[in-house]
């Protein structure tokens, strides 16, 4: 079926079976974070259409390899797990999910399997319900001689959650079904909220100072999800009925007439249905229905399909997690077209800059719309956008709304292309794009606000300067004030004591022991400030390497700037280190070619005192001896067990040879440990490792 969302992925047939055996572990893990993140947070942090290509490539990748599936395959599990604090209920009869169809073609397969299945001539009519598919949430709601006893969530499908207390009050519900239901009937169908409620809501909830909502569907979970039914009874949830679980015996035998009996009991049901007789007549529904979409006070997401007839329903009956008898048809996004009236570029925390489309405020899916994302520069330049131009533009879901296109209006010739800065927008500084990315990068980190915060919650963090009791909390505090902007300032908080002692939260301890924590910082190891001055690229193992390597802070520093000349002996120097890739050299020139970050560095130096490094040789057991690591070791990474061994005087190689004087074997240990043995070199485990070190 539609694998449109998953252009990126390698195709299933091309992919090895260890490749799929990873894949499908990391596929239910994603789809449960997912589906945590919907069911339990009503907080979903992608699409409908993201979430659904996962699961059909969770589906794609079992029908290949069906040994691999997983005993926590996502297949057979409809949502998520209920949520703890209402009691949970088995379903009598699993609630199942549906299947989804993206296309025609997706819809004719459909019929098609269902005429296979039932061995249908084609003479024989198949006559199908198409109703509109309800964006809220499925409830249980079980009736025994006509009284509402219990109403469940859909939860995982086999287990829901108690909300009968907070059912009781939505008005929608019936307590007692009218005319002559029987002795047990399960109504099952979808509360929602419409879009005028949902508003409303959200209006009065950012006036009380309450949390809002990102569509009416969340709303509707928290609505249902209260533990205090008042609050449930002051929100104007609604209810559609469109199917059955357990029952004593049926008042019809179709779809259509078991919606019929439904309204005769007094239930809401959406009278937007038709029985459809083709394909064509599907179709013409589910046109009719997407152009009137945005005109609906409630939200939809596409057409659920049924078969009419009940007897041909039980024949087929179900799959793992959805019946063969029915099949959603989801809508595509909701487009619209309007003007770009300017491109303005953004710049994230870490340095990003993300073009950002300025509109003429157009309504999409019933929400007015005035910003969309351009993506990068590379998209502006493919799509060819222009300031003025006429833009299609989509919003599918909770996503933020995007550019799809430009509409050639005539008039784009006298419209300059648009040129993506070269410069932060924010602070000024060389902004660069490395190859093979798509993002250009502001240079100057520790100059430019929009990176501020992050930059120096790095700066201070552990393995940085490592400065007690400063975290982002204070940071953000503090950068608020206006007190710290850059690193150095930090250094120049005593002079703010008196006004942070008026602050709500500081005492005199508090505050005399983080100015006291940032004292103890004057001076610092070259590794750990060339670490906090967050380059990029340059992590702990590499600052720690460029430390050993030029020893002092100034002689590295005036390499870097000699480095500038891409002819220099420094840059071929920098280059030629071991760990050192031609991404970290053209970060570390690109950072002392910006005049904004040297003069931070400047500054900073006027505040402390970068120690040199010294790598004692001490008389120890493996001074001057060679040493090979092999296997895993458990307390240290190989980096760190290396840098350790070097700083003790050995040499540390990576392979075994008569030379070898010691081999430090972990779990896991092969070819080299068998060598080794036969060789005759001595061997000792980590425990003996960490002994040599005095750590044992
Ligand atoms: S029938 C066994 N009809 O869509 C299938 N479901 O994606 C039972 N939904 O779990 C579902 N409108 O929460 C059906 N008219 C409709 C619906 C509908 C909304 C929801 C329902 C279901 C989900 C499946």
């Amino acid at each position: 079926m539609a694998d449109r969302l998953m252009v990126r992925a390698k195709a299933v047939e091309a992919l090895s079976e260890d490749e799929a055996r990873l894949e499908l572990g990391w596929l239910a893990a994603e789809i449960a974070r997912h589906a945590d993140a919907y069911y339990q947070d009503d907080a979903p942090l992608v699409d409908d259409a993201t979430y659904d290509a996962l699961v059909q490539r969770n589906d794609a990748l079992e029908a290949r390899w069906p040994a691999l599936k997983r005993a926590d395959s996502p297949s057979g599990q409809v949502g998520a797990a209920p949520a703890v604090r209402f009691a949970k209920l088995a379903h009598a009869a699993p609630m199942l999910s549906l299947d989804n169809a993206f296309s025609t073609d997706d819809v004719a397969e459909f019929l098609a399997r269902i005429r296979r299945f039932l061995s249908l001539g084609d003479d024989v009519e198949l006559a199908l319900t198409a109703e509109p598919k309800i964006d809220g949430l499925s409830l249980n709601l079980r009736y025994e001689d006509g009284l509402l006893i219990q109403a469940a969530t859909r939860g995982d499908g086999e287990v829901g959650e108690d909300v009968t207390a907070n059912v009781r009050t939505v008005a929608d519900i019936p307590e007692r079904l009218a005319g002559d239901p029987p002795a047990l009937i399960e109504v099952r169908g979808e509360v929602y909220l419409g879009r005028a409620d949902f508003a409303a809501l959200n209006a009065a909830q950012a006036a009380s100072g309450g949390k809002t909502f990102a569509n009416p569907r969340n709303a509707a979970a928290g609505a249902l999800r209260q533990l205090d039914p008042a609050i449930t009874a002051s929100r104007p949830l609604r209810f559609f009925a469109y199917g059955w679980g357990a029952a004593a015996s049926l008042p019809a035998d179709s779809q259509t007439g078991m919606l019929a009996a439904f309204r005769a009991y007094g239930l809401p049901v959406n009278l937007r249905h038709a029985l459809c007789r083709s394909l064509d007549e599907l179709m013409a529904f589910y046109s009719a229905l997407e152009a009137d979409r945005a005109s609906l006070d409630y939200d939809i997401d596409g057409v659920v399909y049924k078969v009419d007839r009940l007897d041909w329903r039980a024949r087929l009956g179900e799959l793992a997690r959805s019946p063969r008898w029915a099949i959603a048809h989801k809508f595509a996004a909701e487009k619209a077209l309007t003007r770009l009236l300017a491109i303005e570029v953004q710049v994230g925390r870490t340095g990003v800059l993300t073009p950002v489309a300025k509109l003429e405020p157009v309504t999409v899916g019933g929400v007015v719309v005035s910003n969309a994302t351009l993506h990068n520069e590379d998209e502006i330049a493919r799509k060819d956008v222009r300031i003025g131009d006429l833009v299609r533009i989509q919003r599918a879901g909770d996503v933020i709304p995007q550019v799809i296109e430009v509409v050639d209006d005539g008039e784009r010739a006298g419209r300059p292309a648009f040129a993506f800065p070269h410069a932060c927008p924010k602070c000024g500084s060389h902004a660069v794009r490395e190859p093979g990315e798509a993002a250009r990068r502001c240079t100057g980190g520790l100059v430019c606000p929009a990176q501020r915060i992050e930059r120096l919650r790095h700066f201070v963090s552990r393995a940085a300067l490592d400065i007690d009791g400063m975290g982002e909390k204070q940071v953000e505090e503090f950068v608020g004030l206006e007190w710290v902007a850059t690193p150095a300032d930090l250094f120049r908080l005593a002079a703010h004591r008196e006004a942070l002692l008026q602050r709500k939260g500081w005492k005199q301890k508090s505050a005399d022991n983080l100015l006291a924590a940032i004292e103890a910082r004057r001076s610092v190891p070259f590794d750990r400030f060339l670490y906090a001055l967050g380059i990029r690229h340059v992590g702990e193992v590499t600052a720690r390497d460029l430390a050993r390597r030029y020893g002092d802070f100034d002689a590295f520093r005036t390499a870097m700037q000699a480095a500038q000349d891409p002819a220099s002996a420094e840059l071929a120097e920098l280059q030629a280190i071991d760990g050192i890739g031609p991404k970290v050299a053209a970060a570390l020139v690109a950072f002392f070619g910006e005049p904004n970050d040297v003069k931070i560095v400047d500054d900073l130096l006027g505040e402390l005192d970068v120690a040199p490094l010294v790598w004692e040789v001490k008389a120890s057991a493996i001074a001057g001896k060679t040493l090979v690591f092999t296997g895993t070791l458990v307390q240290m990474s190989r980096d760190e067990a290396k840098a350790r061994a070097e700083s003790l005087g050995a040499k540390v190689s990576g392979s075994i040879s008569a030379k070898t004087d010691l081999v430090v074997a972990g779990p896991g240990a092969g070819s080299k440990l068998k060598k080794a043995q036969e060789l005759g070199v001595a061997v000792i485990d980590e425990a003996g490792w960490l002994a040599l070190l005095g750590e044992g």
